[in-house]
């Protein structure tokens, strides 16, 4: 069976093909357009352990280039579709809104109606916690009443609505991802936890957001894609969407003192709130747990301790 990942150089859409490439009865093809929001190296690097799998195949197009994805639609006959690829990141959606609309809205267009016309039988997306927005029903349901707070979280709004348009006009089905801060291995620098790392090894000063008042959903990156794993199996009912997090709230203070405790001290900066930000992630996981079945999240020292020991490792690519 051929599947298509894209935004497989990202953190997540990478981690997600290590572990499918596993399977060798599945044959991957990956797209990215390694983009420069942050080390296009790291994302180079990604690509370069993935290309040790015999089963996996990369090849670098942006989703906006209609016409080369068409013809890696006709090339391939994919069963299955994952789209990591996003414009990511909520502060940089008021620096280049247009990144996010070519990549998160023509480009996710671009994508799920290829996968319409070539009859894809499963179809993943990546949607955000940030289509909640300043809401404050913790734990947050998928029922919740939706009002992104920034152009990122109205970009996933919009591909929602647009799945659910697909399965209402044309009945074709599909699977949004609300990921919850996701964090460890091969992780994003331009994320909390390896932003304060890079901070701690690399003599930085560590700017601190809102004073470090934030609470935020971390899920720990084995999970989520476990879970994803576990969620390709099932059956799609219609424009399905589940919350991918951990129920587990956590102070950023918090995350700030473990890391404290085994990582060289480094000058620390208060500042105010950003305006796009949420003060609070919380998600219930009833729904992704209860379709997947999956429980054995890792503990959360551990996982913290893991993504340090990684890395402690690997900090020379993100200087
Ligand atoms: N990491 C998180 O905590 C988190 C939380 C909520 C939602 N998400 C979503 O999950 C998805 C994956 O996130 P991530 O953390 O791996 O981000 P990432 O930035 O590491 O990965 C996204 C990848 O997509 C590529 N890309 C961007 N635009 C593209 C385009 N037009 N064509 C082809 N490739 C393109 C980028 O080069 C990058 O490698 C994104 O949709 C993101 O919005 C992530």
């Amino acid at each position: 069976m051929t599947i298509l990942v894209t935004g497989a150089a990202g953190f997540i859409g990478n981690n997600f093909c290590q572990k499918l490439a596993n399977n060798k009865k599945f044959k991957l093809i990956g797209i990215d357009s390694f983009n420069n929001y942050y080390s296009v190296k790291i994302k180079r690097l990604r690509i370069k352990r993935l290309l040790k799998k015999k089963n996996f195949k990369f090849y670098q197009i942006n989703l906006k280039d209609k016409n080369k994805l068409k013809n890696l639609f006709k090339r391939y006959k994919f069963k299955e579709v994952y789209n990591f690829a996003a414009q990511a990141g909520v502060r940089y959606s008021e620096i280049n809104p247009i990144a996010y609309i070519d990549s998160n809205v023509t480009g996710f267009i671009n994508l799920i109606k290829l996968s319409k016309d070539f009859n894809v039988k499963k179809f993943f997306y990546a949607s955000s916690s940030s289509v909640y927005g300043e809401s404050n029903n913790f734990p947050l349901k998928e029922t919740e009443k939706l009002s992104p707070k920034n152009l990122y979280g109205m970009t996933k709004k919009l591909n929602e609505d647009i799945a659910k348009n697909y399965f209402e006009n044309y009945k074709f089905k599909s699977v949004g991802l609300r990921f919850f801060t996701i964090y460890g291995e091969w992780g994003r620098p331009d994320m909390f936890i390896f932003k304060y790392l890079a901070a701690a090894y690399h003599k930085k000063i560590f700017y601190l957001n809102n004073y470090g008042d934030h609470v935020r959903d971390f899920t720990y990156i084995d999970d989520a894609t476990n879970i994803l794993i576990e969620l390709r199996k099932k059956n799609i009912q219609k424009n399905d969407i589940y919350n991918v997090c951990s129920n587990n709230p956590i102070g950023l203070k918090k995350i700030l003192n473990f890391f404290q405790k085994i990582s060289p001290k480094t000058k620390i900066i208060k500042r105010e709130f950003q305006k796009s930000d949420v003060y609070k992630t919380h998600g219930s996981n009833k729904s992704i747990i209860e379709k997947t079945k999956y429980k054995q999240f890792e503990n959360v020292n551990k996982a913290l301790q893991k993504t340090h020991d990684w890395y402690l490792k690997n900090k020379k690519f993100y200087k």
